[in-house]
């Protein structure tokens, strides 16, 4: 494996397995293959935009022929697929992009790595696609999703899975769970929650915010990643958790205690429909490979609170713009109805 293809290599976590790549392989050659939709931003790859070993393509993963293309003009051995409409809230809101990309841009990726004979197809997946959970998950336990974005996420690991039965591509999945750390785009709670304390905006908390989630730093989940991909089983499903289930109430306290910020802040608005209770993994499968996360959840949030405090250029320039009228339509009323609440 020598030369990959990193689909959604311009998103969060994509821009950090780029970069986290080139540091452990010198000598491997990697094309990010990303639509540019609201969350792709270069300048989440500029510290590697001159390297001779990166190549950037602008294409859609539902383009079956500029994936052709891709894979043909690059020499690709292997594919990590990150590319999927990510957030919850928007899936809420309108679904139709969640059900192409996730679902029939999968499938149009599979079928490339099929008909190029890839060495490996990997599926960058959620611990949303088991739904809510009163005990931690299994890779074998069934998946029953709750949202849109959990729904479309599931089908395509079920596809995933029928082309390596049907049509024996080498697949594997990783389904991990709430990542942290730089360049995260500022719809998800953290990065949200840490913009607004910083611009002491109105931080909006969903219903009783006792959901908890399982916080796992962006290296680690990137470490995970190349583990599976290099040393995982073909066909097989991997978890990577962070070993830190949190209430989100406790989320918001460290944000403001680490930024010396009143818990007035803090405003109770609706809740999230269908919202999921808690999502939590069994970690031994990835275990027994090698890998556990080296970060703490004090160190994971606390890392990437500095990070953002320190690279207000990154967001304030994406909060001027689209994310202006998203921010309204979810949060407008929401806010306008909202109560204070003590954490
Ligand atoms: P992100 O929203 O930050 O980035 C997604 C990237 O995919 C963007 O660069 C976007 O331009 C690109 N993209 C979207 N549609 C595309 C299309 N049709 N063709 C090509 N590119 C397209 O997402 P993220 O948070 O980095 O998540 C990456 C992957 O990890 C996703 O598959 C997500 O489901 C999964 N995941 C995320 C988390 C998390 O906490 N963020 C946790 C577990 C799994
Ligand atoms: O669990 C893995 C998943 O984590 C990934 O598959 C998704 O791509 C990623 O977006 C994330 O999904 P969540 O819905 O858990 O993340 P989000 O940051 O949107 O919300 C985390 C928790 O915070 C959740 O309980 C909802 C709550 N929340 C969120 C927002 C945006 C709030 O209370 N207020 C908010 O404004």
């Amino acid at each position: 494996m020598k030369n990959l293809l990193v689909t959604g290599g311009a998103g969060f976590i994509g821009s950090n397995f780029v970069r986290y790549m080139f540091q452990e392989y010198p000598q491997y050659n990697i094309v990010v293959y990303d639509k540019l939709t609201y969350a792709g931003n270069l300048e989440n790859l500029r510290d590697v935009a001159r390297d001779p070993r990166y190549a950037f393509v602008r294409g859609d993963i539902c383009d079956a022929d500029a994936v052709r293309d891709a894979l043909r003009k690059h020499h690709i051995d292997a594919i990590v697929n990150f590319a999927a409409e990510s957030h919850v809230d928007r899936s809420i809101l309108d679904a139709d992009a969640f059900l192409r990309t996730n679902v029939m841009g999968t499938f149009v990726l599979l079928e490339a790595a099929k008909e190029f004979g890839l060495e490996r197809y990997h599926q960058i997946s959620s611990d949303e696609v088991y739904g809510w959970v009163d005990k931690p998950a299994l890779e074998t336990d069934p998946l029953i999703p709750r949202s849109p974005y959990a729904a479309a996420k599931a089908s395509g690991d079920l596809m995933v899975n029928a082309y390596y039965v049907t049509h024996g591509v080498p697949t594997t999945i990783t389904r991990g769970s709430n990542t942290v750390g730089p360049y995260q785009y500022p719809e998800k709670v953290v990065p949200l929650f840490v913009t607004n304390a910083l611009e002491n905006l109105p931080l909006p908390l969903y219903g009783d915010g006792k959901q908890v989630r399982d916080w796992l730093y962006v290296t680690d989940h990137c470490e995970a990643v190349d583990l599976v991909l290099h040393q995982g089983k073909i066909g097989e499903v991997y978890n990577v958790g962070g070993e830190n289930e949190r209430e989100n109430v406790e989320v918001v306290k460290i944000i403001l205690d680490t930024l010396d910020k009143a818990p007035d802040l803090v405003r109770r608005v609706t809740d999230r429909s269908g919202h999921d209770r808690r999502y939590a993994l069994d970690l031994e499968k990835i275990r027994a490979l090698g890998w556990q996360p080296r970060h703490s959840f004090e160190q994971a949030l606390t890392d990437t609170i500095e990070w953002y405090a320190n690279n207000a250029w990154w967001w304030q320039k994406i909060k001027r713009g689209e994310y202006r009228e998203y921010y309204e339509k979810q949060y407008g009323e929401r806010l306008r109805t909202s109560e204070a609440v003590a954490v």
